[in-house]
Parts: C-alpha cells; structure tokens; sequence
C-alpha cells in the first residue's frame, strides 16, 4: 500500500520556493498536455489586434499565477490531507494554462506582465490565509475564484477575433478547465460566497486587470 510521503517543515518551504521559481521565471513551467494552440492555424492580425490579443493574454497569465500562487497558498494551511492533495493537484493544472498563455504571449512578440511576482505574493498570503480559517472557506475561495476567471474568459473570447484561432483554443480549453475546478472545490464541501464578497474580488480583478493589461 503506498504510504504519503512526510515533508518537514523545511522541505516545505523550499518546495514552495521552487514552485514560486517555475512560476515567475520565464519559459520554466512545463506543461503536462500540449497547448491547444498549436493544432491551429496561424493567422493575419494587424498591429492593433497583435497588441490588444497580447494584453489579453498578457492578463489571463496573470490570473494563473494568481491562481498558482493561490492553490500554493491554501495547501501550505489546509487541514485535511485530502484538501491538500485536491489543491496540490488543481495547481499542477494550472501550469499547462500558465505555459499556454506565455507561449502565445511570445508569439504575439510581447512578455508576461512585470507585476507577476507582486500578485503572486499577494495571492499567496490570500489563500494561505483563507486555510487558516477553515478548509470549507478555503474551498469556497477556489470555487468564487474559478468562476471570476470564467467570466474573464467569456469577456476576452469575446474579444478576440474568429480568425485567431490560436488564442481562442487556448481560452476556450482554459474555461472547460476552470469550471471543472470551480465544481470540484463546490462537491468537496466548499462554502457558496455572498454577493458582497463577490464583489469585492470582482473589484480586486478590475485592479489586476487594468495593470496588468499594459504592463
Ligand atoms: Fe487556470
Ligand atoms: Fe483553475
């Protein structure tokens, strides 16, 4: 029978450093599943569109260190091993989501944003904080998360023209995602947030959002 193997509290925290690194610094997160861009044709953009799809783009990567940073976060404080694990997992998933958006970053000849290592301090004492609390609140975090990054999605694959195949592919598969992991955290007993709290991320995303779409 495998057993979990035991992590001291030192291994932890250079585990969490190497994650940080394979975060933050560029071209080091290895996807587990091929980008759902590269099955696309390349397409004409003119500069306009090259640089307004780049912001785009340049946001959703950071919402996956966020979202990284986050998952880190709540599993260093979670209490249950099984929530640990779940969250362990979920932040394997987003690597791929990470990596695809970078790499179509550097296609459109941009770079991720310069305010990566900020927000992914931010999100982590955020989720850490959130396992402090209780497991169920940490769960509904994820959930309330997954589901403001939905809505993203749908605002930017809105934007983004039909001939950009490329990019669409990537968001479309990064919603199918998303929404699994919202469900998942809701079925493991996640907390249903109130629309003020809601709210409130709603509002610390527009901060993300508007910085992060030029720089
Ligand atoms: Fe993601
Ligand atoms: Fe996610």
């Amino acid at each position: 029978m495998a057993t979990e193997r035991q992590y001291s509290p030192l291994d932890r925290l250079l585990l969490q450093a190497d994650t940080a690194m394979r975060t933050l610094l560029p071209f080091s997160g290895q996807p587990t599943r091929p980008s759902p861009a590269i099955v696309q044709p390349e397409s004409e953009l003119d500069e306009k569109q090259t640089r307004h799809i780049a912001g785009l783009m340049r946001i959703n990567h950071t919402g996956e260190v966020c979202a990284q940073a986050l998952y880190q976060g709540q599993a260093l404080t979670a209490k249950l091993p099984h929530v640990r694990k779940a969250m362990e997992q979920a932040a394997d998933e987003e690597i791929d989501h990470l990596a695809w958006c970078e790499q179509r970053i550097r296609q459109l000849g941009s770079h991720p944003s310069v305010l990566n290592p900020l927000f992914y301090g931010m999100s982590f004492g955020i989720g850490a904080f959130a396992g402090l609390i209780s497991d169920k609140v940490s769960l509904g975090f994820v959930a309330a998360t997954e589901h403001q990054v939905c809505k993203h999605l749908d605002e930017h694959l809105e934007q983004i023209p039909p001939e950009d195949e490329k990019s669409r592919a990537i968001l479309e598969q990064m919603r199918i995602d998303e929404e699994h992991h919202a469900e998942s955290a809701l079925n493991a007993g996640g907390f249903r947030f109130p629309a003020p709290v809601k709210f409130g991320m709603s509002l610390m995303a527009k901060v993300m959002t508007k910085s992060t779409y030029r720089i």
